[in-house]
This record gives structure tokens, sequence and C-alpha cells, in this order.
């Protein structure tokens, strides 16, 4: 049994998010998350929302609000969304807490007595027209390293490199369309060149153990061949104060640097938070930070990867006191680095970036308002973005809803239900089996570790993908030895066997599909007279930062007495009744709705 930390990308509250982004970070951290609890180990998943930055404050301008206003209203929507695709985070915060500030602080202190942070005179972009300074990724231009135009300040999407606004070849403000000025000002700089060296040891330690996915490896070692400091404060009234710089409240920490650091001062506010309850001890996250037998499993998109690789390692190894100056662990004690850095690729939407400027997109609370939530996870995790851009289209999205859910997995649990409910009433005991019944008895029970292995090196598409097969087997057994034919007395026992096997097959993949499809699955528990709680829901609690009193939500849950991963016999003699649909199909004309509904907000 191992203490494994899911480090689950933080949104951003700037807005609702779409399907892209819980594609890329949702269901497939809370499908890990769910099968290595049933695995037994010690799982801690952590989140929030990610409430700092540019974008925040634009958005809280053009709305007329504050940012803690704005982030407050995102942050209940976001948390709203997860909670109801079923996300088992252990707590999902956000980023305005103190107790994140404090955490915070305590890392950007660590780091700089350790000597990897360091004031230096830097130019600042500053709009001439309206005299402000200008965030970076207000500012596109070319990129100087790969040529694209449109690069942003921050970072070119064609080539993934970190940029910094004045490297940019022809600069041009977002905000006014002129040509920024730069003028000199002071900022803190992670001395990253003075960290390459062990960061690289690290990335060729991960890339021996052959567990990251190759193009996150080579992409982090491809940022280390041309590593510079980089400026961790910024030009900004939004963010989290600055140790030692109190007077000079326009400037604040870089919101990178802040946010990636929730992982750990989530894990802190949740041991604190259960020792509140009485239920462990406000150090126990330690448990997942210091023990160097802890893994730490980090889930995001692409476009985070170089904050996972390369800033947050290094920010890690800078606390520690693990780069070229050396240096001592702060209070916190020397911190894990991650384990692994698991990045899927983009969703695309009807071959299209998604983009909520141009109405290129689907909110979460859409699809949710008009699909079940099992609906949407089951097209993720059988069709996401694993290892290469995936398409989500509303056709396939019913095509697979219709003929995999409904008419596979689904007529199955119906069918086998329906059978017995009609002939015992309750689960038949089996007599002898035959080879037939062997057969798919043994298959099905190979599907334990088969799936397992393959979600726990991150291929869920597959892991998936094994289970339909299963239940193709299971299907196709019922077609083999046709029950629904065995009317005559005489066949009574057979038939109780064979129904006996089949629900056998069925409760074991039921419980295989409940990391995927925890709402069903329940629902399926309830169908073969179980009590409907195989997956383990979390939970929005209203609550108040532990310092401030300041209301929000958090997500949590008890996720400890969940399911074993394997097989659980069932019980003969447990009574069954005639069960109602448990998917719903959708009719042909759903595609072309949404299609005109994404039209009529285009227009
Ligand atoms: N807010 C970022 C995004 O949505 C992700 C931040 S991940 C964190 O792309 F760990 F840094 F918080
Ligand atoms: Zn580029």
């Amino acid at each position: 049994m191992s203490k494994i930390l899911s480090a689950v990308a933080w949104p951003y509250a700037n807005g609702p998010r779409h399907i892209g982004h819980v594609a890329g970070f949702g269901v497939p951290s809370d499908v890990f998350s769910r099968y290595m609890r049933m695995a037994g180990h010690d799982v801690l998943m952590v989140s929030g929302t990610d409430e700092h930055g540019t974008p925040i404050m634009v958005a809280a301008d053009r709305e007329g609000v504050t940012p803690g206003q704005l982030a407050d209203r995102n942050n209940r929507i976001i948390v709203e969304d997860l909670v109801n695709l079923g996300l088992s985070y252990d707590l999902f915060t956000r980023t305005t807490t103190e107790n994140h500030q404090r955490v915070v602080q305590e890392l950007f202190v660590g780091c700089r007595d350790n000597g990897y942070l360091k004031v230096q005179d830097t130019p600042v972009a500053i709009d001439p027209k309206t005299g402000n300074t200008l965030p970076d990724r207000y500012i596109e231009g070319t990129c100087p390293l790969c040529g694209a135009q449109g690069a942003r300040g921050d970072q070119c999407d064609s080539c993934g490199n970190q940029l910094d606004p004045q490297d940019l070849l022809n600069p041009v403000s977002k905000v006014s369309g002129l040509t920024p000025e730069f003028k000199t000002t002071q900022h803190y700089f992670l001395d990253l060149p003075a960290l390459a060296d062990r960061l690289g040891q690290w990335l060729d330690e991960v890339e021996k153990s052959g567990k990251w996915r190759p193009n996150v490896i080579s992409f982090s070692k491809h940022l280390l061949e041309d590593v510079r400091p980089r400026a961790m404060s910024r030009d900004i009234t939004w963010g989290i104060p600055i140790p030692g710089w109190e007077d000079r409240p326009n400037k604040r920490l870089y919101v990178w640097f802040d946010a990636v650091i929730g992982y750990l001062s989530a894990s802190v506010e949740w041991a604190r938070r259960r020792s509140l309850a009485g239920r462990g001890d406000a150090e126990d996250w330690k448990m997942w930070w210091t023990d160097p037998q802890a893994l730490s499993y980090y889930f995001m998109g692409k476009d985070n990867i170089v904050f996972h690789s390369q800033i947050w390692p290094a920010e890690l190894l800078a606390y520690n006191g693990e780069g070229a100056y050396g240096g001592t662990p702060h209070r916190f004690g020397k911190l894990n680095l991650p384990t692994q850095v698991v990045a899927s690729e983009f969703l695309t939407m009807e071959g299209k970036k998604f983009s909520s400027s141009k109405s290129v997109v689907i909110y979460v609370r859409d699809v949710l308002s008009r699909y079940r939530p099992d609906a949407l996870r089951y097209f993720i995790s059988i069709a996401g973005p694993e290892t290469s851009d995936s398409d989500f289209t509303w056709e396939e999205f019913v095509r697979r809803n219709n003929s995999e859910l409904v008419a596979g997995w689904g007529n199955l649990v119906n069918r086998t239900a329906a059978m017995i409910a009609k002939n015992f009433g309750e689960i038949p005991p089996a007599q002898e089996r035959e080879d037939v019944d062997r057969e798919l008895l043994d298959e099905v029970a190979a599907g334990f570790s088969v799936v397992g292995k393959l979600i726990e090196n991150h291929r869920q598409r597959a892991a998936l993908g094994e289970i339909m097969r299963l239940v193709g087997e299971a299907n196709a057994y019922v077609s083999r030895t046709e029950p629904f034919k065995m009317k005559d007395e005489s066949m009574r026992s057979r038939l109780g066997t064979v129904l006996n096997t089949l629900i056998q097959a069925v409760s074991d993949l039921n419980t295989m599909m409940s990391v995927f499809l925890p709402h069903s699955s329940n629902t399926i528990d309830l169908i073969l007279g179980g009590s409907g709680d195989i997956a383990p829901m979390p939970q929005m609690v209203e609550t108040t930062d532990l310092d401030t009193g300041h209301p929000y939500p958090i997500i949590t849950g008890d996720y400890t007495n969940v399911r074993r991963w394997e097989r659980r016999c069932v019980v003969p003699g447990t009574p069954i009744s005639k069960p109602k649909p448990v998917f719903q199909k959708l009719d042909d004309d759903v595609a072309a709705r949404e299609l005109e509904r994404l039209e009529a907000d285009r227009g």
C-alpha cells in the first residue's frame, strides 16, 4: 500500500470550464484516483480554483466587479460542475485562502533564503495609450524561437516555449494595438540555471523509470536546453503579496509561482480541516510530501507541462536546497518531486480549437443540464485526448452513447436482471458449471488485473476498451447459452446456473466500470441487489476560510470504505426485481439540435 498524491490542475476561475478542460485533467485524474483507492492505496486527491493573475482582473474589470467577487462567483460555478461530474477530490479549494497565501510565502522565503530567488532589474511593458503595465499575455508578436505569428508575451503556443515579452519580434499591445514601451523595474527571479543540472538529473531518472509519456519527457528535456532566470513577481495589484515588499503593493507574486504551490497548500488545508474535525493530525499532509516512498501524479493538459516539469520542480528543489548553491529545507522539510507528470493532449470540438470568444465551446454545465454525467465521462474516457489530440463531435457523442453504453453495457445489465427477476425473483444458485460458464468467469476475472494495469499506466482508453470487450463477451455468452429458451422445468437448474454465471460477470464488470461511470455503477449495484454505494461520491460542502472566515464551498468526501478491486461473489437468494433502464438513449436529432444551438450562439 502506498501513499498516492493525485495532484489535479487548478482550473482558472475567470469563467466556467468547458469539456476540453475536464477531459484534460478532471476525468482522467478521477478514474486514476478511484482505481488506486480500490487497489488499496491511500490516495490524497487535491485541487482548487486558480484565482490570481491577469485574466481574472481583466474579466472582473470588464464586468465592473472586484477580482474577489468574480473569483467567488466562478469558484462556486466550477465547484458545482466538478462535483456533478462526480470528481472525487479529497479537497477542492481555492488559491485565495489565507492558508494558501501562507504556504506560498513560506515556499517563497525558503527559496529566497537558499539563494535561488534574486532581485533583478528588468524591462516592463507599458501600454502607451493607458500608461498601465501590460501583462505578458496581452502582448503579441512573432516568436523569436520558431517564427510563429501571434505568440504571446508569456508563451508561444506553436512551439510551447515560455517567452518574455521583450523577446517577441514586433510586439503589439492587445489592449490598444500600439507598440508597448519598455521601462525598467525590479522583480524577483527564480535562478533556473542554478537548478538546471539537478532538474536534468531528475528528468533522466524519471525517463529511466519508463513510466512517463515519451512526449512529455522529450518536451521537458528540450526546455532545459535553454534556461534563463524567470521572473516570479509581476506589476499587478491582484496576487499574493511578496514577503519583504509589503510597502510595494503594486508588486505581487506571479500567478504560476503561487498556483503550483496549491498542491501543497491544499494538502495542508486538508490535514488542518481533518484535525479540526478530530480525525487526524494537522501534520498528516507530510505523509504525502516528505516521505520519499510516497508517490505523486500530476494531471493536466499539455499547455501546463512546463509549469509542472520545470517551474514546480525547480521551486521544490530551491526550497529543499538542492541546486548549485546548496541550502537547507525550511520548516516544511524536504519535499518530494513529482513522480509523474501525466499530461494529456488537446480536445478539439467539431474539428476546431475550443475558444470561448469564438463560441467554439461547450460548457460542462450545459452538457450536464441536458445529459447524464456518465455519458460525458464515458465519451471522455473512451475517446479523450490521452496521447494525441482528439475531437469531440455531437454525432460521435450520440453514437457512442447509444451503441456502446445503451446497447452494449446497459442492455447486458438489463437483460440479466430482467431474466433473473422473471424466472427466479432472486439470484439463483449455480449448480455444476460447464466449460462455457467457466470460460466467461475466468476471462472476466482476468480483467481485474488487465484493466488495473492499464489504468496504473494511464492508458484509460485501452482500459475502458477492455471492459467493453468483456461486456461483448458476456453478451455473446447469452447468445451462446440462450437462457431465454430454457422454458422447460427440466432446464430450470441449468437456467439458474447460466443466470448465476451471468450476474457474477455483470457484477465484476460493474466493479471495474465504477471508476469510469460512478453514478451508473451505483444504480446498477442497486439493480444487482447491492446497497448502491459501490462508488463513493464527492460532496459540495459550504465552509469558511480557516483563518479569515470568508465563506466558500469546497468539494470533499469520505472514500475510505471503498469496494476492493476484485471479484465479490454474488449471494444466491438476493432479491432481484425488474430493472428500469440505467442509461438514457438519445434521439437521432440530438446532434443536429446541438449543432443548431452552437450556430445560434455564434451568430
Ligand atoms: N489554471 C491553469 C489552467 O487552467 C492550471 C494551473 S495548474 C496549477 O491552465 F497547478 F498550477 F495550479
Ligand atoms: Zn514559438
